[in-house]
């Protein structure tokens, strides 16, 4: 009668195409809340201009700097672009830690701390005294107002520094150089993960003009009708829009949707109230629902014989590589059994049996649910265009879409299903953002020439 229970536990997590119809529905409701200007204001999918006005055209050209952060790695670059013939894009990377308490004390420290790291690689690459354009993969929501002017609406995900809600994080940066007196930098570019993402699989495939992240976070773009962004003047062309769909659902309106797990991970979390549909799709808290799940089987005893350890009460136990492995179809349940015993959770074959049924529930919502908010994207594209058919192109990266099993496949299969007259194709990002960053920076740099 366990077994009954755990069905019945887990159908919570079963949507059906009805239901995804109406997730397609609302965030289409929500798209258009947030680009209309009477409705803006109290938005909760907040459509944020980039002032990118088009993709890549293979004449960028120059050597950049590029910063990431806002991922699981914080990255500085150097990427050096070829025109012409031949376009090449040679890149440099680094990787560095930012440890919790930088994530989490003020403001002056993570941003020294980013200026540390730039002056590590830039003697690491022997660049010190070059005043190299800069541009910056900041993957949190901002408010722009030009290229190089982002205002942090709000921190999401794990970041939660200090004096820098409401603050011109492009300032914030510059002010950090100046306070190490070391070396100068031109910063030209703030640009979102997902904007950096479809710029880099533009670059390489003209028909992309969607950029989506399904990693820590989760989050899309994609070029709109310059008519259709009231905020911004100008009825001509098209501008990238950092939709920051990870709000979706903060005025309630996925409620119904959302089971108990959903809300005591929200309760837990440092942004409680803030990001649902993120909450539900994304790397950062997909764990967190399964552990929350396990912790209640337990608790009623059908599983771990009904023992709660120290490890299952731990937050972050499960990250997106793990539920990833579980739900390997290739791993023996042996196998998923030792990667519970490497977490710390002592398992008997039924219980990972169990394990492996919570993960999989888990991860296809998440799935669905990305694709249901796709869907919406879409079809508002194709819509733009007047078009009974649509061919399109999403550039994506994050390590839920790269490394889960199942993913991937569940959320293009839902996109089909949901949008039936548009054909989408979806492109992995190979090499990450920063590409995309220097991309936008080049064509920067270009017009601020012109303007000169
Ligand atoms: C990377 C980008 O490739 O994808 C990052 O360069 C981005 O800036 C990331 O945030 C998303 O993936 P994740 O899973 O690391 O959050
Ligand atoms: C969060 C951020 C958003 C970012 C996404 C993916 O939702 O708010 O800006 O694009 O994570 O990293």
């Amino acid at each position: 009668e366990h077994s009954r229970e755990i069905t019945q536990t887990l159908s919570e997590f079963l949507l059906s195409t009805e239901q995804l119809l109406e997730v397609k529905k609302r965030m289409r409701i929500e798209i258009q809340n947030g680009l209309s200007k009477s409705t803006q204001d109290s938005a909760t999918v907040k459509m944020l201009p980039t002032f990118v006005n088009s993709t890549p055209d293979g004449s960028e050209h120059g050597d950049f700097l590029a910063l990431d952060l806002g991922g699981t790695n914080f990255r500085v670059l150097l990427v050096k672009i070829r025109s012409g013939k031949r376009r090449t894009v040679e890149m440099h990377n680094k990787i560095y830690a930012i440890p919790l308490e930088v994530m989490q004390g003020t403001g002056e420290e993570l941003f020294d701390h980013i200026v540390q790291c730039i002056s590590d690689f830039l003697d690491y690459m022997g660049m010190k005294n070059t005043r190299l354009p800069l541009g910056f993969t900041f993957s949190f929501p901002c408010r722009q107002t030009s290229l190089d002017a982002g205002i942090l609406v709000t921190w999401t995900k794990g970041f939660k520094a200090t004096d820098c809600e409401g603050e011109n994080v492009v300032g914030l940066l510059r002010d950090a150089i100046k306070r190490r007196e070391e070396f100068e930098l031109d910063v030209v570019a703030i640009v979102n993960d997902t904007v950096g993402t479809l710029m880099t699989c533009a670059y390489e495939e003209p028909t992309c003009e969607i950029g989506l992240i399904a990693g820590t976070g989760s989050n899309a773009c994609y070029m709109e009708e310059m008519r259709n962004i009231e905020m911004i003047d100008g009825d001509e062309g098209r501008m990238c829009v950092n939709m920051e769909w990870g709000a979706f659902g903060d005025n309630g309106c996925l409620d119904d949707m959302r089971t108990e797990y959903d809300r005591a991970v929200d309760d837990l979390s440092l942004n409680s109230g803030k990001q649902r549909y993120e909450k539900m799709c994304s790397g950062m808290y997909l764990g967190e629902i399964v552990r929350n799940i396990l912790i209640d089987m337990t608790k009623r005893g059908f599983l771990f014989r009904g023992q709660i350890s120290e490890t299952l009460k731990t937050r972050g136990i499960f990250e997106t590589k793990f539920l990833s492995q579980i739900e390997s179809d290739r791993l023996a349940l042996l196998q998923v059994r030792s990667i519970l015993q490497h977490l710390g959770l002592d398992s008997s074959c039924d219980d990972s049996i169990i394990v492996k049924r919570v993960c999989g529930a888990v991860s296809h919502r998440a799935a669905q649910l990305c694709g249901a908010g796709m869907a919406a994207v879409v079809d508002k594209i194709r819509e733009n265009r007047g078009l009974d058919h649509l061919d399109i192109t999403v550039g994506v990266d994050g390590t839920l879409y790269k490394l889960h099993p199942h993913f991937s496949g569940v959320m293009h299969q839902t996109v089909k299903e949901l949008a039936p007259q548009c054909n989408v194709n979806f492109l992995l990002s190979e090499d990450g953002s920063g590409k995309g960053a220097a991309l936008i920076t080049a064509v920067g740099c270009r017009i601020r020439q012109e303007l000169s």
